[in-house]
């Protein structure tokens, strides 16, 4: 079958053939329709992540994906040839308390694999086999942003744990009802945008970050989900002095990332989600103030990566509400879809004002089954 390789730590990026993977007792076989390229894609292609599966000379690549159900091995229920899945990342290591209960996001030992990122091949492919544990069902009518669901389930998982610290400060039963809730997104990339969805539906009022003017889609987006837009092109100072309860971080940039630690209001939270290159040069704070401000503020820093199914399942809710609110706005984060033969210039081009690049494996019809959606 065809797949896109990668030869981690080699940079670079191939159109390889490789064998059909088997479908072994208990598993399923899922035909690919499409995955989103994003930006830990482009750190592997860049050499600088990535890992090949033990014993492999390459990695298929791609983690966000849909695809169909094809074939359905003995002994699998719940699953039928047509179905719409979308396939969880990580794969536990199996000898924690988090992975084996399907809570790998939290791996406490750092021996997981993740599809298509590092240990375990990916989606980028015509086809994956996979066992039911791994696999969410997309209703028919999430079909246009399905491919949107693995971004989400990341974002999620980070709203999620920011709340959670939020509310160590529990109201006193009877006290009034506070304030609405503030929130700054930073990067209106995929992770960036769909912070912004989720957190409008969680009655957050939001401010998004970026380094552009009005004129692209993310600005158009943000105005239709009623969050205001900010270009910091020029420096922070365009917020003001604004401080924020949420901060979610959606770019990697070591230096936005401390600069965010000055948006946090009393008892406010920093989510941390994009990875930055451990290779960056030192950076310099002035880390007495930013501690002391810290305590004194009660405030928390906190690292959110990848997501367990729970938060697929929780997105698949976000994903239908997004669409009851703001018909057609979601389906316009996917800027782009190409088809898989142009693998190549959508990986490797950033097209600027691009939301989320996506690369048609198969078209639906050579997959659906007829009377399927
Ligand atoms: C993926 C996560 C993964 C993380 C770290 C992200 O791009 O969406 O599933 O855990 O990279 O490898």
């Amino acid at each position: 079958m065809r797949a896109i390789l990668v030869r981690p730590p080699a940079a670079g990026v191939e159109l390889g053939d490789v064998p059909l993977p088997a479908l072994s007792p208990g598993s399923v076989r899922v035909g690919v329709l499409e995955c989103g390229v994003c930006g830990t894609d482009h750190d592997i292609m860049s050499g600088r992540y990535g890992k090949a599966p033990s014993g492999d000379p390459y990695l298929v690549l791609g983690h966000e994906n849909l695809g169909r159900v094809l074939e359905v091995a003995s002994g699998v229920t719940g699953f039928v040839r047509g179905d719409l899945v979308v396939a969880t990342v990580r794969r536990g290591c199996g000898r924690c308390r988090f992975c084996r209960t399907n809570r790998s996001d939290f791996c406490e030992t750092g021996l997981y694999t993740e599809r298509g990122i590092s240990g375990a091949h990916g989606f980028m492919a015509d086809e994956y086999v996979e066992i039911p544990e791994y696999l969410v069902r997309v209703p028919p009518s999430l079909r246009p942003v399905a491919v949107l669901l693995e971004p989400l389930s990341v974002v999620e998982k980070a709203v999620f744990q920011g709340q959670r610290v939020l509310d160590r400060k529990e109201p006193t039963p009877g006290d009034p009802k506070t304030a609405t809730p503030t929130a700054l997104v930073a990067g209106t990339g995929a992770i960036g945008m769909l912070a912004t969805f989720v957190l409008r539906v969680r009655g957050y009022e939001v401010v998004a970050i970026d380094r552009h003017g009005e004129e692209t889609l993310a600005a158009t987006l943000l105005g239709l989900v009623g969050a205001r837009h900010a270009n910091v092109a020029g420096g922070m100072q365009a917020l003001g002095d604004q401080t924020f309860d949420l901060v979610i971080e959606a770019t990697g940039s070591v230096a936005l990332d401390f600069s965010l630690i000055d948006r946090l209001g009393p008892n406010g939270v920093l989510v941390l989600t994009g990875i930055p290159d451990a290779g960056e040069p030192p950076a310099s704070v002035a880390g007495g103030a930013l501690l002391r401000d810290l305590v004194l503020g009660n405030q928390a820093i906190v690292g959110s990566v990848n997501a367990n199914r729970t938060y697929f399942e929780s997105g698949l809710r976000d994903l239908t509400v997004f669409e009851e609110r703001w018909p057609g706005a979601a389906p316009r984060m996917v800027s782009a879809r190409r088809p898989f033969e142009e693998y190549r210039t959508v990986l490797t081009s950033r097209t600027p004002g691009t939301i989320k690049s996506v690369l048609t494996v198969r078209p639906d019809g050579a997959l659906a089954p007829p009377g399927s959606p």
